[in-house]
């Protein structure tokens, strides 16, 4: 039985449905009231707003819990590897083995990029940001491989190709920003194997791949995969909404990613951390800087906008991060210092009262350093691993029968109507 939620304004009254997820979060539909009553709803950062009913991912900002289709995080980062948590997040379901391996094969015959998009590289400053250079190069995929959008089968080849070569393109942008030969994928490596190798080999030093920093980065991957209506893949499913194709949409998410309130902001704490130790350690004037609202500088990892406990994916790297170091027996005098700093931000009573605990990027850095990935390349890993998210959540909206252009409304607080008064006439 649909339940109604009543809007009373100037003597009359709207009934307006109520909708229930699965998990019994509910919403109201205000789809009709601009319509019906004239009036429009204002939610600025629309934290109070649903912009879709999704199928895809759960949170549980309160609890900590974040499930991709139904499956724990926890459990998909024990057990699966990235592509199938791909195959799962786009599909729906978890592949059988037939259709992982026809899967496998897909993504490694599509994992070479056409020869002249290194042209591309060439064109950009030797120190150009490789969030910039990765959101214009998914862009230019489009010209590349204008065809095949409008089947099924058409959109299932976008996608794959999409997911493949976007770790060749990004390794491509390291190698070329060092001025070294870039690597080409190895059909015999997994995907992460294969993004490591293509990142690291090199003519004079061999890359030796340990299966630790392997599992690491699928680890990392299988993280980041998706976190329902985030600012990026808003993004996305915005800039889709126009009906653009795939690559161009996903181009919006990876330049919405980039920004340091979002996936920008595992550099952002590497940063932080390494100016602590360059001040002499002081944590407690960061966290006094913090706290201070004259100061727009923020603890950098912490603090998230649906979890108001623990990220349950920063538990999860808080762990790795400290069995990849005690493993490699090379401290990170890093790991030390986000330690003290997240042991004193807990006792604080401001970040107690705001519900400002670690989220993913507080430890995900230093995990990445572990690697041996460079740090302007972190929120490049956030995005490769982003990807499946983005293009299920994309899908979803392209097949929703009651698609519509996002087109939002505003409280227009300028000039009223005023007449065009000549140049000379100006005073
Ligand atoms: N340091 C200091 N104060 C903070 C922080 C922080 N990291 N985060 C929130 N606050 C305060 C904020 O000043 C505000 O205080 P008051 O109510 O007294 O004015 C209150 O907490 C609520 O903050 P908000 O900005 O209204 O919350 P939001 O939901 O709009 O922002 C956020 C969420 C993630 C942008 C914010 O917590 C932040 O800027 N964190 C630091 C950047 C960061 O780590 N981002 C990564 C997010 S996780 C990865 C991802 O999904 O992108």
């Amino acid at each position: 039985m649909t339940e109604f939620a009543t809007l009373t304004y100037n003597g009359k009254s709207y009934q307006l449905p109520v909708l229930t997820g699965t998990e019994g979060e509910k919403a109201i539909d205000i789809s009709t009231l601009k319509t019906r009553s004239g009036l429009i709803t204002m939610d600025n950062g629309l934290s109070s707003t649903g912009v879709c009913q999704s199928a895809i991912t759960f949170m549980d900002g309160e609890k900590g819990i974040l499930r991709y289709r139904g499956i724990p995080v926890e459990q998909l980062a024990e057990y699966s590897s990235f592509k199938e948590t791909a195959y799962l997040l786009i599909n729906g379901r978890l592949p059988s083995r037939k259709e992982l391996t026809r899967f496998s094969v897909l993504l490694n015959d599509l994992s070479l990029v056409h020869e002249d998009l290194r042209e591309f590289y060439r064109g950009f400053p030797r120190h150009s940001h490789p969030m910039g250079i990765l959101s214009s190069m998914v862009n230019a995929l489009r010209s590349f491989y204008p065809e095949l959008e409008t089947t099924d089968e058409g959109i299932n080849l976008t996608m794959a190709r999409l997911l493949s070569k976007i770790r060749t393109l990004a390794a491509m942008s390291y190698k070329i920003s060092r001025g070294h030969r870039v690597v080409y994928p190895r059909p015999d490596l997994t995907y992460c194997a294969n993004f490591l190798n293509m990142m690291f080999d090199s003519p004079v030093r061999p890359y030796q791949i340990d299966d630790e920093l392997v599992s690491a980065l699928r680890v990392f991957w299988i993280l980041h995969a998706d976190h329902e209506q985030n600012c990026s893949t808003t993004a996305v499913r915005v800039v889709g909404s126009g009906r653009v194709n795939l690559y161009a949409a996903i181009s919006a998410g990876i330049a919405a990613l980039w920004g340091p309130l979002h996936g920008g902001a595992n550099q952002a704490v590497i940063e932080m951390l390494e100016k602590i130790v360059k001040d002499g350690g002081n944590i407690q004037k960061v966290i006094d800087r913090a706290k201070d609202r004259k100061d727009p500088f923020r603890l950098f990892g912490f603090g998230h906008r649906v979890y108001k406990t623990y990220d349950p994916r920063g538990k999860i790297i808080k762990k790795m991060a400290d069995r990849l170091l005690e493993k490699q027996r090379v401290p990170d005098p890093l790991l030390d210092i986000a330690k003290e700093l997240e042991i004193a931000a807990r006792k604080d009573d401001y970040f107690i009262e705001h519900h400002l605990y670690p989220n993913v990027d507080f430890y995900s850095g230093l995990v990445l350093r572990a690697i041996g990935i460079p740090t302007n390349m972190f929120t490049v890993m956030f995005a490769i691993g982003r990807l499946p998210g983005w293009i299920a959540q994309w899908k979803e909206s392209i097949d929703d029968p009651g698609w519509k252009i996002t087109r939002p409304r505003q409280v227009y607080t300028g000039p009223t109507c005023r007449d065009y008064i000549p140049i000379d006439q100006r005073t």
